[in-house]
């Protein structure tokens, strides 16, 4: 009886940590979009360059590569190799941009949470699906 109690209770606490722990939960392009809030002071989604370059189809796009945008020395050398946009890119740059490009002109200090930018990133793929 004590044996199945014990096991039964370990396996509620294993299912409730898997349903409720950020790491296991997908990325949300909803709540992408509110953590958008953060850029779009300086960026837009119209093809437009405001403080910043535009940021449309930004996911895999080549780095500094927005005509008519002057970006820094620090973020034209970034791309020099030919770097784009991934999504590994993308989290490192959001989550300190000062330290992955040194010297850009981005006065952001960065995004905190992990699962912030994971979301962040599903919206960028794809903003017009995002309630
Ligand atoms: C205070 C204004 C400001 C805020 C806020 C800001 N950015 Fe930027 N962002 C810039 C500027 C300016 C650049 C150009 C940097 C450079 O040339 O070094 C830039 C560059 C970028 C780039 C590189 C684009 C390219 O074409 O290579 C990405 C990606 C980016 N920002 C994403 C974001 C995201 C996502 C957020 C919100 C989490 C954000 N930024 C918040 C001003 C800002």
């Amino acid at each position: 009886m004590f044996k199945h109690f014990t096991t039964a209770t370990w396996l509620s606490a294993i299912v409730a940590t898997s349903l409720f722990s950020p790491a296991a939960a997908a990325a949300d392009a909803t709540a992408g979009k509110k953590a958008f809030r953060l850029c779009a002071a300086c960026h837009a989604l119209d093809g437009k360059n405001r403080v910043g370059p535009h940021l449309d189809g930004v996911v895999d796009r080549p780095v500094a590569s927005v005509e008519g945008f002057r970006y820094s020395k620090a973020m034209v050398a970034f791309g020099e190799d030919g770097k784009v946009w991934d999504e590994q890119h993308l989290a490192e740059y959001l989550a300190a941009p000062r330290t992955t490009v040194k010297g850009t002109t981005m006065a952001f200090a960065g995004v905190k949470k992990p699962e912030d930018i994971a979301n962040l990133i599903e919206f960028l793929k794809d903003p017009a699906a995002a309630d």
